[in-house]
């Protein structure tokens, strides 16, 4: 006899899942949940939720790329953010709406606007070296994860508002971080989490300190993101809603991403010794010569393979449709585990291994490589993270040599992004000249 109780139904015909495993640790979760083969995607039941997690670059084809119109964000997941990227913030907005606000960015991001940023972030590195060179002084090492988050903070707010943020990098560097905290573990909770005292007295802060910033920001009309929505006439919290999506969604990550890869470069002299001589060997420092290093653009893409910072990415199905033979119904929450893809071991050498030059080839599989996501809802600041990160590294290498206080790979917390759990310690010795290094 056929069950009539859907409930039933999905239960019989599943595995269930534990909802508390997925919760108190998403990224053990992923692994335990990882087959030996692949091919199919996952299905589990969590909740009263049908999930498919997926573990192979073809799946992401699959679902970002070849059938990406049966897939739309987790309603899920955007419920959980939309406090901090805004309700109608553009990682909020589907499609079609989501255009315009990609293209008023795209647009911001010419050659012109990308080497003002270069300038603006080689004057935040610099302001770095005293500190190093204080440390190398008194033989101390220097935790680097303040100064990288608060460079990214800066350049933020370059690109979002024209304002450098150093005054207010602390007020807001704290009420994000709550936030994305709070969001992190009512996501992980995947149940209704109520909208607390703390968390409203931190939106509170990101408001008001960005609805001030950009009334003086917009009387100077240096262009930024903000004077962009604003010649295009957009309502003013419309425009609210965008600043604080980029700062949310460009903040964290690039962070997160720059704290890995200076971890995993410090910790490797070679990588170090030839990001060196590639940038003491360019023509000027100008973005189009930054593009063409490379052997720091691969090494830089090589920590974002070891560790995305957006760990996994969040889809449902709008529609019914078939994955490697697998049905996938209606409303089904379908989760890439992005770190398994990047790290599988068909489709690279040694897959859990820093090899800073891998990426000086070509990939075996277009969707082996996805930190940035991929299709249409890519992501729109993935050239300005890149930017930031090799040229930061690439003038802590040039002048310096690095060393890791701590040999191990650092520990990760795993919330909306990917974190270090730890500070980054790191030894510091001015570089007299470049080790002779082998191609
Ligand atoms: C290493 C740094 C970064 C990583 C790993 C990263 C990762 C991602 C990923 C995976 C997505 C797609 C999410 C999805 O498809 O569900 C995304 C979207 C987005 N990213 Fe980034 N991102 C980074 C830096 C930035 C920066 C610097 C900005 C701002 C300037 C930015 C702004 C955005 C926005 C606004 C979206 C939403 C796009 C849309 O929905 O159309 N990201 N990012």
């Amino acid at each position: 006899m056929k069950t009539k109780c859907p409930f039933t139904r999905l239960l019989k015909n599943n595995p269930v899942g534990s909802l508390l495993a997925f919760q108190n640790d998403p990224y053990k979760f992923f692994d335990e949940h990882r087959p030996a083969d692949t091919t199919k995607p996952v299905s589990l039941n969590l909740g009263f939720r049908r999930f498919f997690f997926c573990y192979d670059p073809r799946h992401a084809q699959h679902v970002l790329q070849d059938h990406r119109h049966r897939y739309n964000k987790s309603s899920l997941v955007l419920k959980k953010i939309k406090a901090l990227s805004g309700p109608q913030g553009l990682i909020q907005l589907n499609d079609k709406d989501a255009l315009g606000v990609r293209q008023t960015s795209a647009k911001l991001m010419n050659t012109a606007g990308m080497d003002r940023l270069v300038r603006k972030v080689d004057g935040f590195v610099k302001e770095i070296f005293p500190v190093i060179d204080q440390a190398i002084e008194k033989k101390a090492a220097v935790d680097l994860v303040p100064h990288l988050t608060r460079i990214v903070l800066r350049t933020a707010g370059v690109f979002v508002l024209s304002h450098d943020l150093i005054s207010e990098s602390d007020k807001l560097n704290t009420a994000f971080v709550d936030l994305n905290r709070r969001a992190g573990e009512s996501l992980r909770s995947l149940g209704k989490c109520p909208f607390s005292p703390g968390q409203r007295r931190s939106l509170k802060t990101i408001h008001s300190e960005l609805d001030r910033i950009a009334e003086e920001a917009l009387q100077e009309d240096a262009p930024s993101l903000l004077t962009a929505m604003e010649a295009k006439g957009e309502e003013k919290l419309f425009i609210r809603d965008q600043l604080k999506a980029f700062l949310f969604a460009g903040y964290d990550t690039t962070a997160s991403s720059l704290i890995f890869a200076t971890y995993l470069v410090a910790a490797n002299e070679l990588a170090q010794s030839k990001i060196a001589l590639e940038a003491r060997s360019m023509p000027s420092l100008t973005y189009e010569n930054l593009k063409k290093s490379r052997f720091m653009q691969s090494a830089y893409k090589e920590a974002l393979r070891l560790y995305p910072s957006a760990y996994f990415l969040p889809r449902e199905s709008s529609q019914e449709d078939t994955l490697e033979g697998v049905k996938i119904p209606k409303g089904s929450q379908v989760f890439l585990s992005v770190r398994h893809i990047q790290r599988h071991p068909d489709y690279f050498d040694n897959p859990n291994e820093f090899v800073a030059d891998r990426f000086c080839q070509e990939l075996k599989h277009p969707f082996s490589f996805i930190p940035f996501g991929g299709g249409p809802r890519v992501c729109i600041g993935a050239a300005l993270a890149k930017l930031e990160a090799t040229l930061v590294l690439q003038k802590l290498c040039e002048r310096y040599e690095m060393r890791p206080l701590h040999p191990a790979p650092p520990e990760i917390e795993a919330l909306i992004t990917a974190h270090t759990k730890a500070p980054l310690p790191i030894f510091f010795k001015r570089r007299e000249k470049i080790a002779a290094v082998q191609s």
